[in-house]
């Protein structure tokens, strides 16, 4: 009886342990809530190529690059990239055979209206996509679009002074209106923007990613000012996203159905020591990086830490704005997470904001991978990106707790390998799937305990262009040799395939070497 008694409590426990504990029973699709949107992300520029093919416009990143190759790592550009633009149906193969239900991509905006509304509609352009998205559908796979994926036509940077001209609004509300027009009847998530958060801070803080605009102490740039554009473009695309958001609410998405939303890239942020300082500097780092969008989307106006430190270098919203915004929230959030850090406050003692870890500088934080010479995870081939797994559940806790549980999407996650690592490393990538595994596993216990997650996106299906890092850095679970354009499944391809088709993948790395 005894003994009965003792087993009974034994399989309690150990059932106990299998619900508390996803990664003690393996990572498990059916986990994840019904409809629940498995996909993959590419971003136009990155993958497309086709330079100023059928008649696409000059883009900023075209112009940016052709005109400033010093600023890409390996001097490269994205006229050629995945030669996408070319082989989209074999990439949806790809995309296919993986198992994922939906596939983010963004529509290149040069590639519609090559000068913007004055110029006219690009049909050959309009063709593409009208192709592409035919054949996703095709597939059984749901489009997730985005607008603006950090292109834009060069001639917005002439016309309007790029994000700093208010015209440019209207530019966009046009841009966006054509593509609801044109595809809208078979997209049903549109994203406004990916990451304006991290655009401004790149283009008009630190002056890296185009027009190239900074100031001291965070670059030297021809002009510029770091302390005020970057929330001058920022509340251009906040008003910009109110507009679009307001024509798709008000006309087309009854009859098409869809919904509307916008992508923000969010770190976790770690206090570097437990001071009351360094716990309320990480507090300010997330409203400076996540709340600055969401705040005025959700409650009308940027959130108070950044009135007090920017005082007049933040626009203000006039009354008429403050009520588009609001009546116009986002139907969802894109959560784009790849890693944490710790952050230091810079009030109570000054930093020296003159490296890189200033990326946080106008909220007088200091970023930093580390706490007394230990990293917080292990780095990965991108910059200031560690490996913290843990994160994901926060994040995604914040931003359901402060934006009344508005549905999450994380629209971005994904590792990244240095492209001169041997090619063995480069297939064998064991780094990636572990990276993967240990994310979704904290998404899916951020699920259990009541977080609203809808979707979850690798970055990304292939090797692509890495902006300011060219082709030096791999994110693809496939990999893709630029001389060839041939693509080739790493083990994080198969990793995620098994995943999504149900056969328990966490005990298998050992069999799943790409040459298996
Ligand atoms: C961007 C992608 C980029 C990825 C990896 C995100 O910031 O949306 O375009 O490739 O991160 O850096």
């Amino acid at each position: 009886m005894a003994a009965a008694t003792a087993m009974a409590m034994a399989m309690l426990a150990a059932l106990a342990i299998l619900v508390l504990l996803p990664s003690a029973r393996g990572l498990d699709r059916a986990e994840f809530p019904p409809g629940f949107l498995f996909g993959v992300a590419t971003s136009a520029y990155q993958v497309e190529g086709a330079y100023l093919e059928d008649g696409k416009g000059l883009s900023n990143w075209d112009f940016f690059t052709h005109t400033n190759s010093r600023g890409i790592d390996d001097g490269r550009n994205g006229d050629v990239a995945d030669d996408h633009y070319h082989r989209y149906m074999e990439d949806l193969e790809i995309i296919h055979s993986l198992g994922v239900n939906s596939y983010r991509f963004s529509i290149s905006w040069a590639r519609i209206l090559p000068r913007g509304r004055l110029g006219g509609v690009n049909s050959a352009g309009i063709d593409f996509y009208d192709r592409l998205i035919a054949a996703v559908v095709q597939k059984g796979i749901e489009p997730f679009v985005t607008l603006h994926h950090f292109d834009l036509p060069h001639e917005m940077e002439t016309r309007y002074g790029g994000w700093l001209g208010a015209g440019i609004r209207e530019e966009f509300d046009y841009y966006a209106d054509v593509c609801f027009k044109a595809f809208g009847d078979r997209v049903k998530f549109w994203a406004t923007f990916n990451e304006p958060n991290l655009f401004t801070r790149l283009a008009y803080v630190l002056g890296k990613y185009p027009p190239a605009r900074c100031s001291a102490p965070f670059g030297t740039c021809d002009s510029g000012n770091s302390h005020r554009e970057p929330y001058v473009a920022a509340h251009n695309m906040l008003l910009s996203h109110a507009a679009a958001v307001h024509n798709y609410k008000k006309n087309y998405q009854a009859t098409q159905g869809g919904s509307i939303g916008i992508v923000i890239a969010m770190k976790w942020y770690e206090p570097l020591t437990n001071t009351t300082e360094d716990i309320l500097a990480a507090r300010r780092a997330l409203s400076f990086e996540v709340d600055w969008f969401l705040e005025p989307i959700f409650f009308g106006d940027y959130p108070r830490e950044m009135h007090e430190l920017l005082a007049s270098n933040l626009p203000k919203f006039t009354s008429e704005e403050k009520s588009l915004l609001q009546k116009n929230k986002a139907d969802f959030i894109g959560v784009n997470h790849y890693t944490t850090i710790y952050v230091k406050d810079c009030i109570s003692s000054p930093c020296d904001l003159n490296t890189y870890e200033a990326y946080e500088g106008n909220a007088l934080v200091l970023a930093t991978g580390e706490r007394d010479g230990v990293a917080i995870g292990k780095p990965t081939a991108f910059d200031g990106y560690y490996v913290v797994p843990e994160g994901m559940e926060q994040i995604v806790k914040y931003v359901n707790q402060r934006y009344t549980n508005t549905p999450v999407y994380v629209t971005e996650n994904g590792y990244s390998q240095y492209s001169n690592n041997t090619m063995d490393e480069l297939m064998n990538d064991g780094e990636r799937v572990n990276y993967l595994q240990g994310y979704l596993t904290f998404l899916s216990s951020a699920i259990r305990k009541g977080a609203n997650v809808r979707g979850y996106f690798v970055w990304s299906i292939i090797d692509n262009f890495e902006w300011t890092f060219g082709f030096t850095v791999r994110f693809g679970l496939y990999h893709v040799d630029y001389e060839t354009q041939k693509r080739t499944p790493k083990m994080s391809a198969k990793w995620y395939r098994d995943f999504l088709m149900g056969s328990r993948p966490t005990d298998q790395v050992q069999t799943l070497r790409a040459d298996s």
